[in-house]
């Protein structure tokens, strides 16, 4: 019998998904780190826009498109809030976190890096933070060089500080997708910048669940994606220090992101508007605004609180297990727990755990260099999210249990 506590079983309800049936279960979702799940006031933002002022943004007098535009805009006003920028200006709109570092590797990296420059990457990134700058280094000639990690999951800092010499650019991620490692990213980008390199931070995995101060970070790129914070698909953002944004020429081309235009001469729109060319993904936009408005309504230390327990509850009823590895053991990790298990196929535990009601990614999780560090070709990942409880952290040790006495 699942026991929730009287706060989380109130904020299920915001969550209509969470009472879906799946395979003749209550869905039990634990796919968080891929896509989280949207309450339903982030799906009535939607509805309501479509219902009421469609229409486009930036564009028109008209009293509809005016209403588009201003909700579109407060949605950048609470995004700088929600990760402590210090100007509007910083906020740009893309459409997720590989579209947001692939602006930056485009107009940044287009501009300023070159034949021979160095481009320190670490062994922990998602493909999103690292084939944008394998394709730069072949293009322009620069070089990749590789932060390695410990047997735990964690940044080699000592490694690290002994490759940053001269490194023009520091990509890391400040949380792993793959195992949860925490990185300690307001260090890594202090010791960036001491050796004057620049800094892009993926933080995909870290704005779901913890308070992000960009600020605090001091980094001069952040990205993340909307629909792992309770938003839409197909919508992200792109915190960039204004400074540095103001010196980069535009990403792609077209309306919105010029001031005039004549067949000899174009004059650009400042930034943000800049890298935000062609009609945005508005309904996503506004969205976000709404679901930004509900985490809040929570509060992030809260939800970073919730998880930590859950991660705390999840380690040990994985650990009890005969058989089960758990990759990825740091010391600061977000609620996610890779594993692997003997002689059993992560895709065959994915299937059993479904046919269980229990969603969880299973693969390589678009990090393939972190399971060539662990000689393994995939895991099983488990990855949760305030609104999950220890009664599903149950179910999935039961249904762990159950795959290894069916295929071993
Ligand atoms: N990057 C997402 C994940 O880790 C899709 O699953």
């Amino acid at each position: 019998m699942q026991v929730l506590t009287p706060d989380i079983a109130t904020i299920r309800m915001d969550f209509p998904i969470l009472d879906r049936i799946v395979n003749g279960h209550v869905l039990a979702y634990l796919d968080n780190a891929a896509s989280s799940q949207m309450p339903s006031v982030v799906m009535e933002a939607y509805a309501d826009y479509h219902r009421r002022y469609h229409a486009n943004v930036h564009r028109g007098v008209h009293t509809l498109s005016q209403e588009a535009t201003d909700a579109y805009e407060n949605a950048r006003d609470e995004v700088m809030a929600f990760i402590g920028a210090a100007f509007r200006e910083e906020i740009v709109f893309t459409t997720g976190t590989t579209d947001s570092i692939n602006l930056v590797a485009a107009s940044w990296g287009g501009t300023f890096l070159g034949e021979g420059d160095r481009i320190l990457v670490s062994n922990l990134e998602h493909h999103a933070n690292i084939v944008p700058w394998v394709r730069l280094a072949e293009t322009k000639g620069a070089r990749i060089e590789v932060i390695p990690i410990t047997d735990s999951g964690e940044i080699d800092m000592d490694a690290y500080v002994r490759l940053l010499p001269g490194a023009k650019l520091v990509a890391v991620n400040h949380v792993s997708n793959a195992m949860g490692t925490i990185n300690p990213i307001a260090e890594i980008v202090r010791l960036a910048k001491a050796e004057g390199a620049v800094t892009m931070v993926d933080g995909a995995q870290a704005v779901p669940h913890m308070a992000v101060d960009v600020q605090t970070i001091g980094c001069d790129f952040y990205a993340f994606s909307t629909h792992k914070i309770c938003g839409p698909t197909g919508f992200g953002v792109l915190y960039g220090r204004k400074s540095l944004l103001e010196s980069m020429p535009p990403y792609r081309s077209g309306g919105d992101m010029i001031l005039s235009v004549s067949f000899d001469r174009i004059v650009y729109n400042k930034v943000p508007f800049l890298f935000e060319a062609g009609t945005p993904p508005i309904a996503q936009g506004i969205q976000t605004g709404a679901a930004i408005r509900y985490l809040n309504g929570i509060g992030m230390d809260v939800i970073a609180e919730l998880e930590h327990r859950l991660l705390t509850y999840a380690t040990e009823a994985l650990s009890d297990i005969d058989g089960l590895r758990i990759i990825g053991t740091a010391a600061d990790k977000a609620a996610v727990i890779s594993f692997v298990l003997d002689g059993i196929h992560p895709h065959d535990v994915g299937t059993i755990l479904d046919e269980d009601g229990i969603a969880v990614r299973t693969g390589h999780h678009c990090a393939q260099p972190v399971m060539e560090r662990y000689g393994i070709p995939a895991t099983t990942r488990a990855s949760f999210a305030f609104y999950n409880t220890t009664g599903e952290i149950e179910r999935l040790a039961a249904s762990i249990r159950r795959t290894i006495q069916l295929l071993r």
